[in-house]
Parts: structure tokens; sequence; C-alpha cells
């Protein structure tokens, strides 16, 4: 069905509006600040709380952030370390920092506009968006990570742009109701059109939706970028040590590997076996060659068997070794 007719929008917004009345998460204490004057403020915690921590956990450090911090002005005349003790086991600090600052610019209230919002630090497209619709009752759509997921497919979008994807949030906004609207699709988001199996078929929206017999094509996985990589170490024994270097790797800083050799020179010697291992972005074939420790590359360091376990070793060294030591 297409959305962009305005019949089958209103057929949409109906079928959004019925099930989030029946289905969605309608006691949660954001959803219910009506006649609260401190509304936008409350609205504005929560989403910036929301940003990268789950609903349930949100909910608890939420009352007590507020029962704290009962208003803008009062966050604004805290001391930080007060308000990041609140903060405390929601992780990602520089949320509370920035709306710590944000408070302090802000004087009485929050402004209620975009480009005002947008100023503030902490504050972006998605939550400036949020505090409009649902602090200030403003017909305004936004799009975060679960709405993304919504719209792609309804639209059936495998690689959309941002900017793409807010112009079908706009389109589609309900502006009679846009709080219950957008909060209904965040929760659609959140409960049916999961990232790995939707419920299509418990889904208000599938007969609107495009992209349902293929879903997983939208919005496309982020391919990851593996690459195959050959690599050879060189395994040195000297009596009852053997040779390691310590990486100035940024990802394997501080680390004991075994020395690195070019893998053509790995070609004609003795091979005590290879294995594969993953290490970010590479898939690693890895063989383990024994060697006499002429013209290694790096700081060449000779440590005892027996000590290995006490000096940080990287899990592709541990599995090395594995091969060529017997079992401790
Ligand atoms: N995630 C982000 N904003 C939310 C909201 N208002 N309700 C539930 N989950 C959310
Ligand atoms: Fe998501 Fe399926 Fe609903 Fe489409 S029908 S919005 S893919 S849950």
């Amino acid at each position: 069905m297409q959305l962009s007719h305005a019949q089958n929008r209103r057929a949409f917004h109906a079928a959004l509006l019925e099930w989030y009345a029946q289905n969605g998460r309608l006691g949660l204490p954001w959803r219910n600040l009506h006649d609260d004057a401190q509304r936008a403020y409350k609205v504005y915690v929560s989403e910036i709380m929301l940003q990268q921590t789950q609903v349930q956990v949100v909910v608890p450090y939420f009352a007590r952030f507020i029962a704290r911090f009962e208003s803008l002005q009062e966050l604004a005349s805290a001391q930080q370390e007060e308000v990041l003790r609140q903060w405390q086991g929601l992780g990602y600090y520089t949320r509370a920092r920035n709306m710590h600052k944000a408070a302090q610019l802000c004087g009485a209230s929050l402004p209620q506009s975009m480009d005002a919002l947008l100023r503030l630090p902490g504050i972006g497209r998605y939550t400036a968006g949020a505090i409009l619709c649902f602090g200030f009752a403003q017909p305004v759509s936004f799009v975060d990570a679960n709405i993304r997921r919504v719209l792609a497919r309804l639209f059936a979008l495998p690689n959309p742009r941002a900017s793409e994807l807010e112009e079908k949030a706009q389109m589609l906004l309900n502006r009679e109701d846009s709080f219950a609207h957008n909060q209904a699709l965040l929760d659609i988001g959140a409960a049916v059109c999961l990232p790995k199996n939707p419920a299509c078929s418990a889904c208000p929206l599938l007969r609107f939706c495009k992209g349902a017999s293929a879903w997983e094509r939208y919005p496309e996985p982020k391919r990851k970028t593996t690459e195959c990589k050959h690599i050879a170490l060189a395994f040195v024994r000297r009596g009852d040590c053997v040779a390691l270097v310590q990486s100035r790797e940024r990802l394997y800083h501080g680390l004991y590997n075994l020395p690195e050799i070019p893998p053509q020179a790995a070609e004609n010697r003795l091979c005590f076996g290879s294995f594969k291992h993953s290490y970010t972005r590479y898939r690693l074939d890895v063989s383990v060659c024994a060697h006499d420790g002429k013209g290694l590359a790096g700081d060449v360091v000779f440590v005892p068997i027996a000590k290995l376990d006490s000096i940080p070793l990287s899990s592709l060294c541990r599995k090395a070794l594995g091969f060529v030591l017997p079992k401790a």
C-alpha cells in the first residue's frame, strides 16, 4: 500500500495508534507527564539516559535523578561531582557532563526550537526532535536506531541516508497525535520489528510494509570487511627461554608476541603447524616456524618458559605457544 497517499496514511495512523493503545509501553514514567510543569526537562533527562542504556535500567535511575534534580535550574546549580554521582552505573559519563553544561547554558527552561536545541552540547537531531515532540507537544518527527530499522523496512530501503529517513518520518508523521505516533514507532522497533527476527505476522504495519518479505535486506547489514592475511611467527628457543617482542601497536600495546617473520621466509623452515585467528577485522592464517633467532625485527627479549604465565601475552601468542610448548 502506497503510504504517499493521504488515505493510506490515515489507515496507517489508525493501525499504529490502535496497536499502541493495546500493546504500547504506556506506563513508562516519561510518557505520563502531561500536566507536569517540568515535562520538557524530564523528557530531556529520559532521552539522554535512553540514548545508550536499556529502558529497564533507565527507569529507576530516571526516578532517582529527577527526585534529586527536580528542575533544569536545580541541575544547573548542582556540583558536577554530584551529577556524576547520580549517573554512576549508567556509563558514558559524557552524557551527564553535557547535560549539566547544557542546563547551565539554558537558564530558566529548555529552548523550544530545533536550532536552539541543536546548539546545546549532547543534543543531536534525534534528541532535539524527541524533546520538541514529547516535551513541548510539537508535531515533529525524528529517527533513532529503532525507527531507522522500521522505516527502512516499511519503504524497502537497503541503504538509506539519514536525510532520506528523516523525510520519510516527516511524511508519515501523524500531526494530530505526534506524541503517541512517535512513542508507538519506538515501541514497534523495540518489540516487533526486531533486528534479527521481526514478528511481521503480529505487526500492525504489515499491510503497509514493502520490505516485510525480505526484511533482512532492509537496512542492508553492515558488511564486516574482514581481510584474510597470512602471517608467520618465529619460535626461537634458547635453553629454557623463548624469544618474544613487546608490541607497540595500538591494539596490542604492551602485550608480548612471538616475533613475526615475512611469510616467504617461513616457506623453507620447519613449521610446527598453523591455525586461524580472528583479530579486529582480520582473519589471520598463522604458521609457527622454528627459527634460529638471527635477523629478527624488533626488540627481542628472551623470557623463561616458566615465567610466561606472569607476563601479558597476546591471545595470538598464547595460541601459537600452545602448538610448540608441552602443556604445563
Ligand atoms: N528510547 C528512546 N526514547 C524512548 C522513549 N521515549 N521510550 C522508550 N524507549 C525509548
Ligand atoms: Fe517490521 Fe515486519 Fe512490521 Fe515490516 S511488517 S515493520 S518488517 S515487523
